[in-house]
């Protein structure tokens, strides 16, 4: 990596990064509470990870009163007794995959909260099979009451079955790191068309309604300009809220997961800052052409401890 050392805020910020690497090496080197919004999209469970278990530290964030380090899941323990270990206890003995899936996600996602500011969000991304095991986890390990929104995210396209309910929506669970000081600035999100207009006075047809925690919303067009040709790419659209209500211009977003860049490009469009990190090399290519001017960085694995 170029540079290595934490992301500044303020008058010293560096440069918008894309760092190749797994996340898990370069989050510990990202600065506590650098980040007003972080978005996840992580694999679904298909039951392949890399790696599970966090090879790297994950480094805890300081108590405020002793300077201490303090991970989320002992300030967890501290206020819920054994929740969070009980709870996800059950659940991996419930499923050998989820246990699989959820060890790879769990360190990636407390490195998430030690990352956000006080005022700060995260979108988790997930999709119908995950969304609910995820939902008990974060609300054991943010705290329930850290718990924002469920978006649905509905499309409608491609094959649909015939011998159930076609599946066509992914989950977004929103958390955000204090209930009482998280920012959402709900005039700053793009309005739609009423479903019935002809119910609303025409100065409010003009203006559009507020969207709802249920965003219908086509993927991105297989012949659209928005195409990078990588294959999970999220639509813009879709990004745009999510940057527009939760993060102000200036402000540094981050995507560790971040496959072709849409969080990056959106957060361009609206005036943000942001880093990206994918261990995919097509990814990191991707992104050199959808946002060049950004620093490109290779991250470095971390040493091997002294034995
Ligand atoms: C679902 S895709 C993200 C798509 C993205 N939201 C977009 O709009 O293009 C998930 C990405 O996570 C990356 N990934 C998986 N495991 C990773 C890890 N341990 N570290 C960094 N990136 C990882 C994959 O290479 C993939 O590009």
């Amino acid at each position: 990596m170029h540079d290595n050392g934490p992301v500044h805020t303020g008058d010293d910020r560096g440069p918008d990064r894309v760092v190749l690497g797994d996340n898990l090496d370069v989050l510990p080197t990202l600065a506590d509470g650098s980040f007003t919004l972080v978005y996840l999209d992580p694999p679904f469970n298909t039951g392949r990870y890399q790696r599970r278990h966090a090879s790297a530290a994950v480094r805890e964030p300081a108590d405020p009163t002793t300077g201490a380090p303090r991970s989320r899941r002992e300030t967890v323990t501290g206020f819920r007794g054994s929740t969070y270990e009980r709870v996800r206890g059950d659940l991996m003995r419930f499923d050998d995959r989820f246990d699989d899936y959820w060890s790879f996600l769990e360190p990636r996602l407390l490195e998430a909260w030690r990352l956000l500011a006080d005022d700060g969000t995260l979108y988790l991304h997930l999709d119908y099979r995950e969304s609910h095991y995820a939902k008990v986890l974060l609300d054991a390990l943010f705290g329930r009451d850290a718990f924002l929104n469920e978006i649905v995210w509905a499309y409608d396209f491609g094959a649909k079955s015939r011998s159930r309910w076609p599946t066509k929506h992914d989950t977004i669970l929103v958390y955000v790191k204090d209930p009482a000081r998280y920012w959402f600035d709900s005039e700053a999100v793009d309005r739609e068309p009423y479903m019935a207009p002809g119910l609303v006075t025409a100065e409010k047809r003009e203006r559009g309604k507020l969207p709802t925690d249920v965003w219908w919303h086509t993927i991105v067009s297989p012949t659209g300009k928005e195409k990078t040709g990588y294959p999970t790419q999220k639509p813009e659209g879709v990004l745009r809220r999510i940057v527009q209500a939760s993060s102000r211009e200036g402000d540094w977003v981050l995507d560790f997961f971040a496959g072709s860049g849409t969080t990056g490009a959106v957060a361009r469009a609206l005036g943000r800052r942001f880093v990206l990190v994918d261990d995919n090399p097509v990814a990191v290519e991707v992104m050199r052409a959808r946002l060049p001017g950004a620093s490109f960085e290779i991250a470095e694995p971390p040493a091997a401890s002294a034995v």
